[in-house]
């Protein structure tokens, strides 16, 4: 039997996962599931929002379900901390963080697809009219190298300096004091370029999609983004079917409301994918709507993009959206080679929003909050039988 592991998290983290393993159940999906500890608790009781433990079941099993965790300010963090554990030189950092720098979890993707008669849906005014295009976009983002790989400084060392000077370009930022530059660098590795792309093209072969659209700036950003258009040139040559495309960031941003539908695989940078997918994702349906995975070579997890929403993780009964965290579900299934039953699961989604019957808040943007139920919202358990009832 497959063996999986479930991190709940905290706040509505865990309310979701659970949903989400009983649509796993009723799709007839068996599994072992082995709960590991993840979050702002083991913070709080142990110093370490991300215990080794959970660390060795993730290396023995690989394969992850995770649902949300809260992440608090530094100084509220020490404040939180079990008076036994102050003054013992122990600092917060995002476990997530943690998670993709352990397992090299190099590829964020991000599918979003728009079902028919969501509510939330982008729509495009005509000259008369609306329509409703149908999108259908997978983002790959570079999860471990780029603007957030963190090797930056505010007043940085007279080395680091000096090895800039040899820049032409640094000439104009010499006379600035250290302690008035801070400097984020960049970081592009060849082979990290090589992996997305590699992975964004197997998956647009894999899935029927008829591009792969470079989403980067090399105009100006010559050399990392420059690295991602000559490895996309190359690996394009093996796939003549698949049409290689180039955007600019800030052009997509713009054309995202014009043409979503004219996207297919998209491959983006660190932050730009980071803000490429959000961007998406507003299309179809925002937050509650919102999966993704995180995959290495070894480990992959799968996880709602929302957070752990604290305001209402104790609302009962539960009101949030469990979709997001369902079609995370079905991304490990087809990771798995479950691809029939995450079709199925999907299909079952896919008929109660078309019906139209059943809205949780979100989708009937709702103020959030115990009254959403008088005004015609569902909860998030009712959503989760309406889907299973549909499978
Ligand atoms: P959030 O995603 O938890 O919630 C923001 C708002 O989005 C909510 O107040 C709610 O209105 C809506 N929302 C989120 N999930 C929803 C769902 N399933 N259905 C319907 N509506 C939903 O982000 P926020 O409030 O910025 O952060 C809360 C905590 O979560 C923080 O501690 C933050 O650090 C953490 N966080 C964790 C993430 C993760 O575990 N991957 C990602 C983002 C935030
Ligand atoms: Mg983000």
């Amino acid at each position: 039997m497959k063996e999986i592991v479930i991190m709940p998290g905290d706040g509505i983290g865990k309310i979701v996962l659970q949903e989400a393993l009983r649509v796993l159940d009723a799709s007839g999906f068996q599994a072992k599931y082995i709960p590991a500890d993840i979050g702002w608790e083991f913070w709080k009781t142990e110093g370490n929002p991300l215990p080794q433990r959970t660390l060795d079941l993730l290396e023995k099993h690989r394969v992850a379900l995770f649902g949300a965790i809260t992440s608090k300010p530094k100084d509220q963090a020490a404040q939180e901390l079990t008076p036994r554990l102050h003054g013992k030189g122990y600092e917060y950092y995002s476990p997530i963080v943690g998670l993709r720098q352990h397992f090299n979890l190099d590829l964020c993707i991000r599918p979003c697809k728009s079902f028919p008669g969501n509510p939330l849906n982008f729509i495009r005014k005509k000259n008369q009219g609306y329509e409703e295009p149908c999108i259908d976009v997978v983002i790959f983002r570079q999860n471990t190298e780029g603007l957030y790989a963190g090797v930056e400084w505010t007043n940085p060392p007279a080395m680091v300096r000096a090895a800039l000077e040899t820049h032409p370009k640094m000439a104009k930022f010499n006379k600035i004091p250290s302690p008035d530059l801070a400097i984020s660098t960049r970081i592009f590795t060849r082979s990290a370029c090589h992996r997305i792309i590699s992975e964004a093209f197997k998956h647009a072969q894999a899935y029927g999609y008829t591009s792969v659209t470079i989403c980067e700036k090399p105009n100006v950003i010559r050399e990392t983004s420059g690295m991602m258009r000559q490895e996309a040139q190359q690996i394009a040559s093996e796939y003549p079917d698949i049409n290689l495309r180039f955007t600019n960031i800030d052009a997509q941003m713009m054309w995202l409301t014009k043409n979503p539908e004219d996207y297919g695989v998209i491959v983006s940078g660190n932050m730009f994918g980071d803000i490429v997918s959000d961007g998406f994702a507003g299309l179809v349906g925002g937050l509650g709507f919102a999966c993704s995975a995180n995959v290495g070579t070894t480990c992959a997890i799968f996880e709602p993009t929302h957070g752990s929403a604290p305001k209402y993780q104790d609302l009962m009964p539960s009101i949030v959206n469990p979709i997001a965290m369902i079609l995370s579900a079905c991304m490990m299934l087809d990771y798995i080679g479950e691809h029939q039953r995450a079709t199925r699961i999907r299909d079952a989604i896919g008929k109660i929003i078309a019906e139209g019957k059943l809205r949780t808040y979100d989708m009937l943007r709702l103020p959030g909050g115990q009254n959403v139920l008088e005004n015609g919202a569902v909860s998030t358990l009712e959503m989760t039988d309406a889907i299973i009832k549909r499978l």
